[in-house]
C-alpha cells in the first residue's frame, strides 16, 4: 500500500480511520484520477475474519492491478470511479492467525461483559473467549439469528452493535462517503459464492433482481478466466443465516444499493489454506468479476441520475427496501 502511494502519489493515497483493539493501524487506499470531486466509488474489504488469508491477498491484487495496470479495459474504471480498499479490517486476527491459532476468525479484542468475567469459571476454561466476529457486530438487525451471545462462540457479536474500534471505524467511513458509494464488495474464504442481503431473512431484498443481474454478470466474467464455477444467491438460501453482517448494514443502513459478500475459493479441498499457487490465480479472475461489475455500473442509468445529485435516502428509510412477500 505504502510502496504504490510512493509509486503513483497522483492517484493513490493511504488513509489511517483509526486503530484496531491492539492499537494497529486501519488502513484504507484510495484510488483516485483526475481533477474531479466527489466521483462515485466501490468499497471494497477483506479480511475481516483473521483465517481467510486469501481475502487480503486478493483486494490488494484488485488494488496492484488498478494502479499499475490501466490497459484499455481498467481505463474507464478508473477514470469514472473511485475506489476505496481496505485489505485488512482485522488486523489483531490477522496476526494472531500467523503467530498462534491459524484457524483464528475473530478480532482479539479483550471481553468487556462483566458478568461473563465474573461467571467464567461455568463456561468452558480451556477455551479462548477474546475477540468479537466482526461479521457479526454491525448495527443491523444486531444480534439476531445466527450469531451468539456468548464470547467463547466463533460468532460472537459482541456487547453491543459496534462495540469494536474495526467496525466503528469502517462504518463510519462509510457512512461519510455513502452518497458515492454505489457498491459495497467484502471479501471472505471460501465456498465461491456471490452473496446477495438479505442475511438476517430469507426474505427478498425489494430489488433482489438488480443485485442479481450485476452479479451473475461478475462471476459469468470470473469464471471465463479459470473456469472457477460460483453460485449466486442470500447467505441464508446458499449458505446459512447471519445478523449483524456488514452486507446487510450497508445496503439497510448506509443505503449503498449493490452490497455483495464474496466467499472467494476454494469450496473446501483446502479451505482456509488455500495454497499459494491459487492465490494469483484466485486475484486474476476476481478482478476480472469485479472489473465486470464496475463497468456495469458506469453504464448504469440510475448511477448516472443519482451521480448528478440526486439525494440518497437518509439512514433508517431503508427500512422499506424489505419486500413483504
Ligand atoms: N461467511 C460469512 C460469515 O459467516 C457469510 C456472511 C454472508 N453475509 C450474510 N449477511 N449472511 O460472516
Ligand atoms: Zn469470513
Amino acid at each position: 500500500m505504502e510502496h504504490l502511494m510512493s509509486s503513483a502519489p497522483h492517484m493513490v493515497d493511504v488513509l489511517t480511520i483509526g486503530k484496531s483493539s491492539e492499537g494497529r493501524p486501519l488502513k484504507v487506499v484510495k484510488v483516485s484520477t483526475g481533477k474531479e470531486m466527489g466521483k462515485p466509488a466501490i468499497w471494497i474489504d477483506g479480511g475481516m475474519h483473521g483465517r481467510e488469508w486469501i481475502a487480503p491477498a486478493v483486494a490488494l491484487y484488485i488494488l496492484k492491478q488498478l494502479v499499475e495496470n490501466q490497459l484499455n479495459s481498467n481505463i474507464s474504471i478508473i477514470q469514472k470511479l473511485d475506489w476505496y480498499i481496505m485489505p485488512v479490517v482485522n488486523p489483531d486476527g490477522y496476526e494472531y492467525t500467523h503467530v498462534t491459532d491459524r484457524f483464528w476468525r475473530k478480532s482479539r479484542s479483550k471481553t468487556q461483559d462483566a458478568e461473563f468475567e465474573e461467571n467464567r469459571m461455568f463456561w468452558d476454561s480451556a477455551r479462548e473467549c477474546a475477540g468479537v466476529d466482526l461479521n457479526r457486530n454491525w448495527d443491523f438487525h444486531w444480534g439476531e439469528v445466527g450469531s451468539s451471545d456468548n464470547p467463547c462462540s466463533p460468532n460472537y457479536s459482541g456487547l453491543r452493535p459496534f462495540s469494536e474500534p474495526e467496525t466503528r471505524a469502517v462504518s463510519d467511513f462509510i457512512l461519510d462517503k455513502r452518497d458515492q458509494l454505489k457498491a459495497y464488495i467484502t471479501l471472505h474464504s471460501y465456498s465461491q459464492m456471490w452473496l446477495i442481503p438479505w442475511g438476517f431473512t430469507k426474505q427478498k431484498v425489494a430489488d433482489y433482481e438488480d443485485l442479481l443481474y450485476l452479479g451473475k454478470k461478475a462471476i459469468e466474467s470470473l469464471s471465463k478466466v479459470h473456469g472457477t464455477k460460483y453460485t449466486i444467491g442470500t447467505s441464508p438460501a446458499l449458505l446459512y443465516p447471519t445478523s449483524g453482517s456488514s452486507d446487510d448494514w450497508a445496503k439497510g443502513k448506509a443505503g449503498i444499493q449493490y452490497s455483495y459478500t464474496v466467499e472467494l475459493r476454494d469450496r473446501g479441498t483446502y479451505g482456509f489454506l488455500l495454497p499459494a499457487t491459487q492465490i494469483v490465480p484466485t486475484g486474476r479472475e476476481t478482478f476480472a468479476g469485479v472489473r465486470t461489475l464496475a463497468k456495469s455500473l458506469i453504464n448504469n442509468r440510475e448511477l448516472k441520475k443519482s451521480h448528478q445529485g440526486r439525494r440518497r435516502p437518509r439512514i433508517g428509510v431503508q427500512w422499506q427496501q424489505l419486500s413483504d412477500s
